[in-house]
């Protein structure tokens, strides 16, 4: 383990955070007028995740935030990012607000304000308002007018408060999970009802933008907010020189990575990949205003969640898309497009239990890709953490290889800012342990251990006094 005291390259305004996302920490899944969601629905359903758990208590944050809050001060945290469960605010998608959602949330923004701790808030961590899947979800248009209408409430209610924003976490994986394997609601296996569901988060994202920024004009959310959008990070690189294995990995750089950023940075899809997808499956329909609204409103910044890279092979083959989805310890992941390409293991790896690769520097050479690409964008690191089953020793919990990941992905953030990327702050995935949506509470990624044994009680993990002290020297110590 490392902890040795260096110069640092973070700039003074560096934000140190943490993250969360609602339906993973908050629990109180039916309080106070919360509608489902489809997360509620969906995990209540036998075998679809990890014994069956599910986010009805989670951490319960809803009732502890206070507390939480008060670690996440002591921790000396300069930011936390955390969603807003958009059936908490509106249960049925849309229509009247729940007062009682509003308040939980203008709360935990006071509560942080007080402290000093700088909100950003994602509007969307996948838990769609059941109501609207039962119209079809993200494939009816419709749903991007809730979710207008649900921005629209969000900048209303804590937009005087509240500079840091994101529209969408991670469509490579609600959509792929959600519309490709199947392992996440709405659990189907059709690509082509996928790529119209994304098209429309695209089109959602367009016009929250434009909304914000309408807003900004008239001085109701302020004028040094910004708006962005969180996508998964993850590099690819090509198992072997040769040249099925490159064009593999082009192939899945620009179906997982361009596909997704294009959208949000150029305000374009990938023209020969457009071309394809229509080809193939006459899809994405464009309505008459899509092209405009894309083009009119690019982000702020980027948020990328870095978790690890994929080694990419040809695919001749392997069956279509399949990925595990027994969340069980160590199964790992297989994935692929017949034809296409196929995420492989390298035997000289180092994998995590949950067989994630972990390789520190592809958290700077994925900005650097994406830099090259899209020019000189603001980035945050909106996730970055190692899942793993935490020893417990005479009561402490030891998280020493947490400690190990970390210090390694922050030195190549460093590493980033050094070889000039713009690099805004840094979120740790999870601030507390937390529900994993397929797996449950065995995977913990917290500076924070919940006891669930003892009433969920909080304790600080080794890592929690090591973050501590490298917010405290701003990256020096670590
Ligand atoms: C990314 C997701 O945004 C988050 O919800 C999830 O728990 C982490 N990855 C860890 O897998």
């Amino acid at each position: 383990m490392t902890s040795e005291k260096r110069a640092s390259a973070f700039p003074e305004s560096f934000l140190w955070g943490a993250a969360s996302a609602a339906y993973q920490v908050e629990g109180a899944h039916d309080a106070d007028g919360k509608g489902p969601s489809i997360w509620d629905i969906f995990s209540h359903q036998p075998g679809t995740t990890h014994e069956g758990t599910n986010g009805d208590i989670a951490a319960d944050h809803y009732h502890r935030f206070k507390e939480d809050v008060a670690l996440m001060a002591e921790a000396g945290l300069k930011s936390y990012r955390f969603s807003i469960s958009w059936p908490r605010l509106l249960p049925e998608g849309r229509g009247e607000a729940n007062p009682a959602g509003i308040q939980f949330y203008s709360e935990l923004i006071d509560e942080l304000l007080k402290h000093g701790i700088k909100p950003m808030i994602t509007l969307y961590h996948w838990d769609l308002p059941q109501a609207l899947q039962d119209i079809g979800g993200w494939e009816n248009r419709e749903t991007i007018e809730a979710f207008e209408h649900y921005a629209r409430l969000c900048y209303e209610a804590f937009g005087d408060r509240v500079e840091l924003w994101s529209t969408f976490n991670e469509t490579l994986i609600f959509i792929g999970m959600g519309y490709f394997t199947g392992a996440h609601p709405p659990g189907l296996t059709d690509p082509k009802r996928g790529i119209q569901a994304c098209h429309h988060v695209f089109i959602a994202h367009a016009k929250a933008v434009r909304l914000f920024r309408h807003y900004q004009a008239q001085g109701r959310v302020p004028t040094s907010g910004q708006i962005g959008f969180v996508n998964v990070m993850q590099p690819h690189d090509p198992i072997t020189d040769s040249p099925e294995d490159v064009a593999a990995c082009k192939m899945a750089d620009d179906l997982l990575t361009h596909w997704l950023y294009d959208p949000v940075l150029k305000g374009e899809y990938p023209p020969h990949i457009l071309n394809m997808a229509q080809l193939t499956w006459g899809v994405p329909e464009f309505a008459p205003e899509d092209e405009d609204l894309l083009k009119d409103n690019i982000c702020d910044f980027i948020g990328v969640n870095y978790y690890k890279r994929e080694w990419v092979a040809a695919n001749p083959d392997t069956d279509n898309t399949k990925i595990n989805t027994t969340g069980q310890k160590g199964s790992g992941q297989a994935f692929g497009f017949k034809g296409l390409f196929k995420f492989v293991r390298n035997p000289e790896s180092t994998y995590t239990d949950w067989d994630w690769e972990i390789y520190p520097q592809g958290l700077c050479i994925g900005m650097m890709r994406l830099k090259e690409r899209y020019g000189d964008i603001p980035f945050y690191i909106t996730e970055n953490g190692l899942g793993a089953k935490d020893p417990i020793t005479d009561g402490e919990v030891v998280d020493d290889p947490r400690i190990d990941y970390l210090s390694g992905h922050i030195a190549a953030a460093e590493d980033a800012i050094k070889q000039g990327i713009d690099v805004r702050g840094y979120y740790p995935w999870s601030f507390i342990d937390l529900l994993s949506w397929l797996n449950g509470y065995q995977k913990q990624y917290g500076f924070v251990y919940v006891d669930r044994e003892n009433g969920l009680a909080r304790k600080r993990k080794k890592s929690f006094f090591w973050y501590q002290g490298v917010i405290e020297s701003n990256g020096a110590t670590r």
